[in-house]
């Protein structure tokens, strides 16, 4: 029985030697522990001895199992050990590696000149005002006193919606905002509207058939062509710098009488101090035209309920396409309604 008993203690040490994991000693100590395990079998044959040899016996078979026992939680501890540096070794954290930048957004060129145009007229008292971009007759043409047959309210210039009926567009321009305020709102009114617009034109370097405008105006008792050409100028020298070159052409618009075209001299040309019959910004005219303006009619503001002989207004309209390719020097419009973040990311977030 001695020899018996040793030779388990020692396979039982081997067993545990062999052992490459954790798990794995679990399964020695059920062969050689458990309730069927073969040191305890061994225990329970000790009945068998005569009562002499019992006891000390009996002291062998309990030193065999308290070794064994103890090799286990030796392995044991060892395996751990042992996984625990192979976890450190393959999940190391570089805690010096450059972190990672999440992607951030960049705001678009065509919302950071809207936001720098409104901000400009907010500082000079005026506020934004919206209309919809779905709009009809009466606030896109008839009210702003367009002819009956005026060449805009034809199908060739402007893209109607719906089942034949000419009533209701996508605005041509913002100016249907001057109505729709002018109609809820008294005088004094001093109101900016930014906001796309839609026109039946090819998609080139120059046209979109949808783009960006900004309507401005102001009504209220002796309101006159001065107040414009002060307001308008000093927008444009905010905008464009201090020194910049300003002037006033005649032109035509329904909705205003006398009507003016604003142009800004060519940076361009300005600064080489001469008019470069090749500058690509301005093509060799020397000035830029940037604004629409005019008087609001008489016509007008009796089509909204205000009387002529006691208010009057200016009301001006300019591109933001326009002033974002100017600014940024970038010659295709196309690149504002493309999408293409190589583009757009070039602009701060
Ligand atoms: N609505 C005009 C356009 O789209 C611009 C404009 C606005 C002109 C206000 C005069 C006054 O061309």
């Amino acid at each position: 029985m001695e020899q018996d008993l040793a030779r388990l203690r020692d396979a039982a040490f081997a067993d545990i030697a062999a052992a490459g994991a954790e798990g794995d000693l679990e399964a020695v100590r059920l062969r050689y522990l458990g309730k069927k395990g073969s040191l305890t079998t061994l225990v329970r044959g000790l009945g068998q001895v005569p009562a002499a040899e019992r006891p000390a016996l009996g002291a062998l078979v309990n030193a065999a199992k308290v070794a064994v026992e103890e090799r286990l939680a030796a392995a044991a501890e060892r395996l751990a050990a042992d996984r625990l540096a192979r976890t450190l070794a393959t999940e190391r954290i570089d805690v010096t590696a450059p972190g990672r930048r999440p992607p951030r957004g960049h705001r678009h060129p065509l919302r950071l000149i809207e936001d720098e145009v409104v901000d400009i007229f907010v500082a000079m008292g005026f506020r934004v005002a919206e209309g919809p971009e779905i709009e009809d007759d009466y606030h896109n043409f008839a009210a702003l006193n367009f002819e009956p047959d005026h060449p805009a309210r034809d199908t060739q210039d402007t893209l109607f919606l719906g089942g034949g009926g000419d009533d209701v567009l996508l605005r041509t321009h913002t100016s249907p905002v001057q109505i729709r305020v002018m109609r809820a709102e008294k005088p004094p009114l001093r109101v900016i509207a930014p906001g796309t617009v839609y026109r039946r034109d090819e998609l080139d370097p120059t046209h979109s058939p949808m783009f960006q405008q900004l309507e401005g105006f102001m009504v209220d008792e002796r309101v006159t062509f001065a107040d414009l050409k002060g307001v308008l100028s000093a927008f444009l020298r905010r905008l464009f710098g201090p020194d910049t070159g300003v002037r006033f052409r005649p032109s035509f618009f329904p909705f205003t009488e006398p009507s003016a075209e604003v142009d800004i001299a060519c940076a361009r040309c300005a600064a080489a101090g001469t008019r470069d019959p090749a500058c690509r910004v301005c093509r060799g005219r020397g000035w830029l035209e940037i604004l629409g303006a005019g008087m609001i009619h008489p016509n007008v503001l009796r089509a909204v309920g205000h009387d002529p002989e006691r208010v009057q207004g200016f009301a001006f309209g300019m591109g933001l396409d326009r002033l974002a390719l100017l600014r940024w020097g970038i010659d295709d419009l196309r690149l504002l309604y493309e999408g293409d973040l190589r583009f757009l990311q070039q602009f701060p977030s």
